[in-house]
């Protein structure tokens, strides 16, 4: 079976982090958020997944060549010219994802994180023979999404409805496609839209079929999104395999740390916590609802919450950073500095506190 990701788009949403690499790249969980796929798509059986890219697809396979190897599994590109949009990237890598078999093929956008149900998925495809499944969820807000309407016992699209002004319902495309290569005819080389262009066209002729997600959901393109989506994502670890997740009178709630990160005396830590590679986290240093991604040092008796320290930033001894929190990468905080809310930029230093929300350039 083969899969294609969408990892086009710039992430601006997710800046500053998407300064220093492209939005699939950034960790989440201590491992890049397209890593997760690849791996719940190995998990299934597929052998080759196409990455749909539009910009420095250098770096993306430079860095995907490595896994290629550990997880046994074929990575390729399919890079556009222009941006092709959610559906014209089917179309460029049409090539690469017919084969004889005629089996239908996954695509996944590229920031949305769940436990990925999708060999439930494909058990959903074979038994309602139509042209194409897609996965929905719950959502409270569904305007900032694909809204669908279905019919609860078949699964049967209705109608899909991309980023309604007025409620239409609050089940949403939850970003996760199963389709045969039928669908593939339906779509033209050109900058073009799967949600607004290509699903309402299915749906209108009853071959869409959604399936409600089990299990959480979210797209962790935002910082505010992202950190939410940590503490699911650690819940369900918690509920699968506790073992991965950290233990001792230091550990309050779900928290991960990387096996060569170092934790000091004295330090509280938790709820909802990733500590990855490399990190140093000095004596009585208290974290809670954070990322401190690769190599980061947090100094003496620190404090974190709601926050995400970039790769190889520092936060300084009695620090206090707060509310949103998002350092790029390489940014270095100085002792006894307060952030309520800065987004800072990669390769600062912090000399002085930032008393409110706002970007520091
Ligand atoms: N290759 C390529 N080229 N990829 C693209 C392009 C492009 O021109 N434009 C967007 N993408 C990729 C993004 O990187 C992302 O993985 C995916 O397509 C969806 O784009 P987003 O920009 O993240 O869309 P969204 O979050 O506003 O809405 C989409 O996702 C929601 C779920 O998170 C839609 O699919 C909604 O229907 C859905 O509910
Ligand atoms: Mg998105």
């Amino acid at each position: 079976m083969k899969a294609l990701i969408l990892v086009g788009g710039f992430g601006t949403r997710l800046r500053p982090l998407t300064l220093s690499f492209p939005k699939p790249l950034v960790d989440f969980a201590n491992k890049p958020m397209i890593l997760h796929q690849i791996e719940a798509l190995k998990a299934v059986g597929v052998t080759e997944v196409v990455l749909a890219i539009n910009y420095q697809p250098e770096v993306m396979l430079n860095f995907l060549k490595d896994f290629e190897a550990k997880l046994g599994i074929k990575i390729t590109c399919s890079q556009e010219t222009e941006p092709l949009g959610t559906a014209g990237p089917l179309a460029l890598a049409r090539d690469k994802l017919i084969d004889d078999s005629g089996e239908p093929f996954f695509v996944l956008n590229s920031d949305v994180i769940s436990e990925y149900p999708l060999k439930e998925m494909i058990e959903f495809h074979k038994t309602h023979g139509g042209e194409a499944s897609i996965m929905v969820t719950k959502v409270d807000e569904p305007s900032k999404y694909g809204v669908v309407v279905m019919e609860e016992t078949s699964g049967k699209v209705e109608k899909f409805v991309e980023k309604p002004k007025l409620f239409v319902g609050n089940k949403i495309n939850a970003g996760i496609y199963l389709l045969n290569p039928s669908v593939l005819d339906r779509i033209e080389l050109r900058p073009t839209s799967i949600e607004k262009e290509v699903f309402p066209k299915i749906a209108s002729e009853k071959k869409l079929y959604a399936m409600v997600l089990p299990g959480f959901w979210m797209d962790i393109g935002q910082p505010r999104d992202y950190i939410s989506g940590l503490r699911l994502y650690l819940d369900s670890l918690k509920k699968k395999s506790s073992s991965k997740l950290a233990s001792g009178t230091h550990i309050v709630g779900n928290v991960i740390v990387d096996d060569t990160a170092k934790i000091g005396e004295g330090c509280l830590i938790g709820p909802d916590v990733a500590i990855g590679p490399g990190c140093i986290v000095e004596a009585g240093v208290r974290l809670s609802r954070c990322t401190v991604m690769r190599g980061a040092r947090i100094k003496k008796h620190a404090c974190i919450s709601s926050s995400i320290i970039g790769w190889h930033s520092t936060v300084g001894q009695w620090a206090r950073v707060e509310n949103m929190t998002i350092l790029g990468e390489d940014v270095h905080v100085c002792d006894e500095v307060y952030s309520n809310g800065g987004v800072v930029l990669p390769h600062k230093e912090i000399k002085s506190s930032i008393l409110k929300p706002e970007i520091v350039m």
